[in-house]
């Protein structure tokens, strides 16, 4: 954000862009609103587009792009293989990153899947600062377990911690100790770690966990998936790289890590994703997968003009007013909830803005998922789609009972520059509505409950006839207003 100051002193977000495309969004009635809810069984991911007002579902695959990308998805060149527009994408991937070799996939799962059928051997044990629903998945799917190292600081949801995604390097130490390093898979450090609030991880810890990994032989895997929040952190927390460019910074981090991959629905504001590393053995073993599982080398599944997109995003990418935007938001609207007495997670992160569904909704047992119930009365109330991040997230243990979550949030996403201040101050308001209202929240339970990543396609019902008296009050309240 550019140093401005305002006449009354306040600050705000200042958007460095101008909007020159836009797309009408739909604002339905509240009793509108909660039969799509129904509908949906109570699952945000089941909404149709058309009925929700904001989507802060995710800023994956959704961030606005800029005129230049755009600009450069014209000269996309189209072939099966040896396409030019390959060749641009893996020049610009060396340069930001400085590692020699690129495999294109078509998704950040699916790298996690190539990584994880390449590394992770049945018994085998990954070692991650926090785990991402995707990459739990893969490395389960392959006969491995994960253990998740962060900081204690990191699962405590309100604190003053700048870097709550640091991996513990006592733990470390002590998980290799345990259990010898010929059992541990690899060691996964994740840039702005999702799941507990988008936090960031610092060079000076990433430093140290390479250090010893090296020494140990482990690979360290880097999912630089949210690296551009994680970036932004970096230059205004870390004070060693305040005079340091992002591009450098970026430099320093890959030159710690054995493989790095990322979903460019997220990193570079496209869709797809790739892996990159200096190895040269790794890269031949996972290469050899790449055909089989997402198209030819020189594609990986993307379609060329979402390359060309991402190969100009990955260079905005190293731009602050670029990607400081987000941050900037999270922050402005952490704080006009904190300021209405609404619990979330702080520091602010990048991402979105996290709402402790668990403070929120304190009379909900976690059994009862209350995040799942915040997410679905926050769209009664508004219109506004986020996203469950608790215990509906997690999958069952093998003996079927629930593993209940560190942390029941509530994620209303930012994509990069899509929203407007006056959006994120709407939807501050009605989250105030809600948490005035909060006793009127009851809990959910499963109806349809897939054995895998049960959050995407699981249908849902209240316990109780909580939806309808939710949205008689809202009517009582606002009168005629939507
Ligand atoms: N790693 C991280 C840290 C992610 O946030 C995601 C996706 C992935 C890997 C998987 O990438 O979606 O391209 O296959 N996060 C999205 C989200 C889905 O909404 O946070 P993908």
């Amino acid at each position: 954000m550019a140093k401005v100051t305002f006449l009354s002193g306040e600050t705000i977000p200042l958007e460095m862009h101008k909007v020159r495309m836009v797309q009408k969004v739909n604002l339905l009635p509240v009793e509108d609103r909660l039969d799509r809810m129904q509908e949906a069984g109570f699952n945000t991911f089941l909404l149709k587009n058309r009925d929700v007002f904001l989507d802060m579902l995710t800023d994956s695959g959704v961030n606005a792009m800029s005129e230049n990308q755009y600009a450069a998805m014209m000269q996309a060149d189209d072939s099966y293989a040896g396409s030019e527009t390959y060749y641009r994408l893996e020049a610009v991937l060396q340069d930001m990153f400085g590692l020699e070799h690129f495999l294109p996939a078509h998704q950040g799962r699916a790298c996690e899947n190539i990584i994880a059928q390449t590394l992770v051997k049945p018994g085998s044990v990954a070692l991650m600062n926090y785990h991402f629903t995707t990459t739990a998945a893969h490395i389960l799917r392959n006969g491995g377990t994960l253990e998740e190292i962060i900081i204690d600081e990191g699962r405590s949801i309100q604190s003053t911690h700048p870097f709550k995604g640091n991996l513990d390097i006592a733990k470390l130490n002590e998980a290799i100790a345990r259990l010898g390093r010929e059992n541990i898979s690899f060691v996964r450090i994740e840039a702005g770690t999702n799941l507990v609030g988008g936090q960031p991880v610092s060079v000076e810890n990433m430093r140290a966990v390479s250090q010893i990994c090296r020494t140990a032989g482990i690979p360290v895997v880097y999912d630089a998936s949210l690296l551009a929040d994680n970036l932004y952190f970096i230059k205004t927390r870390e004070a060693e790289f305040a005079d340091v460019s992002l591009r450098d910074i970026t430099r320093e981090i890959a030159s710690l890590m054995d493989v790095i991959y990322f979903s460019a629905r997220k990193l570079g504001s496209s869709r797809g994703g790739g892996i990159l590393t200096s190895d040269t053995k790794l890269f031949a073993q996972m290469r050899e997968l790449i055909p089989l599982f997402e198209g030819f080398l020189t594609y990986g599944g993307m379609s060329v003009r979402e390359m060309e997109a991402l190969t100009v995003g990955l260079r905005e990418t190293l731009d602050l007013d670029v990607i400081n935007q987000t941050p900037i938001f999270v922050e402005a609207m952490c704080n006009e909830l904190i300021a209405k007495g609404i619990p979330v997670v702080t520091p602010p992160g990048g991402l979105g803005c996290h709402v402790d569904a668990g403070a929120f909704c304190d009379h909900i047992p976690q059994s009862k998922y209350p995040s799942g119930a915040l997410a679905s009365a926050l769209y009664i109330a508004s219109g506004v789609r986020g996203m469950e991040r608790g215990t509906l997230s997690e999958a069952r243990n093998k003996d079927g009972t629930e593993r209940l979550a560190d942390m029941e949030l509530v994620r209303l996403a930012i994509p990069k520059r899509v929203y407007t201040y006056s959006q994120v101050k709407y939807t501050a308001d009605r989250l105030a509505w809600l948490f005035e209202n909060r006793h009127l929240i009851g809990g959910l339970a499963f109806e349809e409950e897939p054995s895998v990543l049960r959050f995407f396609f699981g249908r849902l019902k209240p316990v109780g006839d909580w939806p309808e008296k939710l949205a008689t009050q809202f009517r009582k309240d606002f009168g005629e207003s939507l």
